[in-house]
């Protein structure tokens, strides 16, 4: 499903469970000493897409370690972002010459819990969410704002290497064209506004943001 809204100049991978027999190198092993399986599954299968992924690109596999604030360790001229959530495992990548940043979040497509939309939104995302639930009130669009957002923010952080606040981006989505922007509203802002997709298959609400190097 990602892949389907991803450009054709990234290469990305998914997986809908955990397929065994994927080793990690040691570097990657050390960062799930304290790990609970459920840790442990998410962070392996979705190393395993990023290497396929990588291969794609025809780029050997490579320790895919946690850094800066979590974000990922590409190899060099490489650009990428993963995602895992229940029963969905994602990587896209390109190589740096072609992308600027990627950011791509899945969720699974179901209500946000109770309390989180006004934490994550503003008013007239608020509003909009509403009028977008009288269009198509079978998809969460709740969860779509939440997943945007995070989305935004792992392609922010590379470029940046700053936290952003879920205040800091509006969202406006458009619902025929399965697409969204995101206006960053962040002082000293690389960019002002992300243009992704979205998607809903298979109970998992999916985003991406691929921007090309010529922006
Ligand atoms: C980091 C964050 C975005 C991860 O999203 P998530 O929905 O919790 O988890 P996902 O499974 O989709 O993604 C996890 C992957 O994101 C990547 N990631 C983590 N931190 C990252 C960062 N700072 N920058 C880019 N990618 C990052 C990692 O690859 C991670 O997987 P790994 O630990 O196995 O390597 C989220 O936990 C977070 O901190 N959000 C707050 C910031 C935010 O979203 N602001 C809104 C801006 S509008």
């Amino acid at each position: 499903m990602l892949p389907l809204i991803l450009p054709t100049a990234v290469a990305a991978e998914e997986c809908f469970d955990d397929p065994p027999g994927t080793v990690l190198f040691p570097e990657e092993e050390a960062c799930l000493v304290r790990a609970v399986d459920k840790r442990r599954r998410e962070f392996t299968t979705v190393r395993r897409c990023a290497r396929l992924a990588l291969g794609r690109l025809g780029v050997a596999p490579a320790p895919l370690v946690p850094g800066e604030r979590g974000a990922p360790s590409w190899p060099a001229q490489v650009v990428g972002s993963m995602t895992h959530c229940v029963g969905y495992r994602a990587a896209a990548v390109a190589p740096a010459s072609r992308m600027w940043t990627i950011g791509i979040d899945a969720e699974p497509a179901e209500e946000l819990p109770e309390g989180v939309l006004d934490s994550i939104s503003s008013a007239d995302e608020r509003a909009h969410l509403a009028a977008l639930a009288r269009l198509r009130p079978e998809v969460p669009w709740e969860r779509l704002l939440f997943s945007a957002k995070e989305s935004v923010y792992k392609a922010w952080f590379p470029l940046t290497h700053r936290w952003l606040g879920f205040e800091e981006a509006e969202v406006e989505f458009d619902a025929a064209a399965g697409a969204f922007r995101a206006r960053i509203l962040a002082e000293d802002r690389p960019v002002d506004v992300f243009a992704g997709r979205w998607t809903i298959a298979s109970g998992i609400a999916a985003t991406a943001i691929a921007v090309p190097r010529t922006h």
